[in-house]
């Protein structure tokens, strides 16, 4: 690999999964974790090229957090696997750290902003593809905090999405949770086309 990017971490992403909903996952996470290394750049007085190389790190944490998890779904391999190939291929040290620490199980815990700002994505990122995709809209621009917290209570909804992951990340991240929902709620809506989330009346 010449150099990491973005783009790169997309075409990886979508070589090693053929499930177009694990794909759409990992563009949403992308963005969302995007968001945060844009606020964390500007927090750091970056600007320019600068500021965007620092958030398209992040954003390639999550393109590529779950990469691997098609082929090697199991607690054993996902993701050491796919980290294993990524720093075979050169890939930086600090976005492999993070997509480790977004599994539990790794041994590594969310320390780095990077690191926290995808654990805390991963989950809510679902959750909020869900929360659109009930509305008759399926379109994200139609989706609220405060809707979004009634459906965390709601245990029927997307039972898979663990909902203490969600108030974690949110900790994690020292913000509330109502500003976490906001926060990716912000970036989803930014990127719907992108997502298949920008609804039926979508021109
Ligand atoms: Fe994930």
């Amino acid at each position: 690999m010449a150099e990491w990017s973005a783009v790169e971490a997309e075409r990886l992403l979508r070589e090693w999964t053929q499930g177009e909903s694990l794909v759409k996952h990992g563009l949403s996470v992308a963005r969302s974790t995007e968001g945060y290394g844009q606020r964390e750049a500007a927090r750091l007085g970056l600007e320019g090229a600068e500021a965007e190389r620092f958030a398209e790190m992040y954003r390639c944490a999550g393109l590529l957090h779950d990469m691997d998890y098609e082929r090697h779904p199991s607690v054993e391999e996902h993701p050491f696997v796919g980290v294993a190939y990524l720093r075979e291929n050169g890939w930086p040290e600090e976005i492999l750290q993070a997509i480790l620490a977004h599994a539990d199980y790794s041994g590594v815990v969310p320390e780095t902003h990077l690191q926290r700002a995808l654990f805390a994505c991963d989950e809510l990122s679902g959750f909020l593809t869900a929360c659109a995709l009930v509305k008759p809209t399926k379109s994200i621009a139609d989706v609220e905090v405060a809707g979004v917290k009634k459906k965390m209570k709601d245990k029927a909804f997307a039972r898979a999405v663990k909902r203490e992951d969600m108030t974690r990340g949110a900790e994690l991240l020292a913000i509330p949770i109502e500003e976490h929902i906001g926060n990716c709620l912000v970036a989803l809506q930014a990127h719907a086309a992108e997502l298949g989330l920008a609804g039926t009346s979508a021109d």
